[in-house]
Order: C-alpha cells, then sequence, then structure tokens
C-alpha cells in the first residue's frame, strides 16, 4: 500500500527544519555514505551525518510529528521508527532505481533494524524546483509523488524506486525506515482497511454492537499477526 499523509508537518516546523538544515554546514555528506553495493552507482545527493548535532535535533521533531500522526500509526502500524534522515538534490543530481537494504544498522545503539516501510517527508515547496519526483514502482505500475512541503509518502519497503534528476533548485527532504509490528504488507493493508472503516462508522455512530465486534476482530487480528 501507498498512501499520501497531508500536513505531517506545519508551515512553521517545516521553516524551522530548514533553517537548521541550511546551516549544518560541514555536516552535509556524500549520500553514497549509507548506501548499499547496488545503491551507490546510481545515488547522487547529499544528506546529514545522521550522528551530527543538528541531524539529532531535526530527527526528534520529526519523530514527535510521526507519533502524534493516528494516519500514520493506523497505517504504518509502527514497532520501531529509524532515526530520520535529511537529503538535498541540487541540479543535476537523482537516485536511480533501487531497493532499499532490508535490514540496517541502528545508527545510535547499532541494533538491526528491518525496514518494512520506507517514507519521504518533502521539506521544499514543489513549485521551488523541476523533477526531482519520487517515482514508485509496484504491479500496478510507476506511481510520481512531489508532494506540497509538510507532506509525506509512505510505501512498502519492499518497492522499486527513484528520485528523478532536478533540472532547477533544490530538493530538500526527510526520509526514513519503519520497522511495523506486522510486516506483511498485505496483513497491514488488510488493518489499515479495517481500522478506516471502524473510524467512520464510529464516526456516523452507527450499530454500537457491531462496531463493538468489529473492533475486537481488529484487535485479534493484530495479536495474530503482530510481533513487539
Ligand atoms: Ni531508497
Amino acid at each position: 500500500m501507498l498512501i499520501h499523509i497531508p500536513q505531517i508537518l506545519a508551515p512553521e516546523t517545516v521553516a524551522q527544519l530548514r533553517m537548521a538544515l541550511a546551516q549544518a554546514g560541514p555536516a552535509w555528506v556524500d549520500g553514497r555514505a549509507t548506501a548499499g553495493y547496488q545503491g551507490a552507482p546510481v545515488k547522487l545527493n547529499q544528506q546529514v551525518d545522521e550522528r551530527s548535532s543538528v541531524a539529532i535535533e531535526c530527527q526528534r521533531v520529526v519523530a514527535a510529528a510521526l507519533e502524534r500522526n493516528a494516519l500514520f500509526i493506523s497505517a504504518a502500524l509502527p514497532n520501531a521508527l529509524y532515526p530520520p534522515m535529511f537529503n538535498r538534490y541540487g541540479e543535476g543530481m537523482g537516485f536511480g532505481l533501487h531497493v532499499d537494504g532490508g535490514i540496517r544498522l541502528h545508527p545510535h545503539h547499532g541494533n538491526k533494524f528491518r525496514t518494512d516501510l520506507s517514507l519521504t517527508l518533502f521539506l521544499s515547496d514543489p513549485d521551488s524546483y523541476d523533477g526531482g519526483e519520487l517515482q514508485i514502482v509496484d504491479t500496478y505500475g510507476t506511481h510520481s509523488a512531489k508532494l506540497p512541503a509538510g507532506d509525506m509518502v509512505l510505501y512498502p519497503s519492499t518497492s522499486l524506486h527513484q528520485v528523478t534528476p532536478v533540472t532547477r533548485g533544490e530538493r530538500v527532504a526527510c526520509f526514513t525506515w519503519v520497522q511495523s509490528m506486522v510486516r506483511d504488507d498485505g496483513d497491514r493493508t488488510l488493518l489499515f482497511e479495517l481500522d478506516t472503516a471502524i473510524q467512520r462508522l464510529n464516526a456516523t455512530q452507527a450499530d454500537t454492537e457491531a462496531c463493538r465486534t468489529l473492533v475486537g476482530t481488529y484487535h485479534n487480528l493484530l495479536r495474530k499477526w503482530g510481533e513487539v
């Protein structure tokens, strides 16, 4: 499932992050520092050293915003969030087709982290740059995302994806991964659809007894499929 989650960050928070990132100076490093053997040859961008103080400050802001977002929680069922990372693509930069690594080492404590979901949180106004689209390939074809600043796209980490070359301006974004309580995308999608339907029924104050049964079914499926 690929989902657009609007307004993860308020405009003033986007501005605060952009200012901190603009002042990161030597913390900006070649994006290939964290690329694997498949990604490195096609990756041309810059990212903030994930252990730098500016990265840690910005990671806290994004992680707190994600934890508050009900749509993100329902869709991702996060068990753990990889510390958010920050990148920029200037003119001529892009990132060719690749699949993200399945297991990463957590930058702060070194534990293994399974990447079930990938997310990109856009931090640049889409009118301020040309190109720089995130293109995600699935069985239905190729989907493009170039979202307003503060909006996010969430997609299965199993997906082939790329960032098309930027031809004008600069594209700044935050990206990271989620280790989900429900690792299978199909199972997670069923739970998301069920939860969304229950929220709608609750909002319309439909048959409360039937709603109670559905909430029980949701939690029993979560218990069956969830790992914590
Ligand atoms: Ni990627």
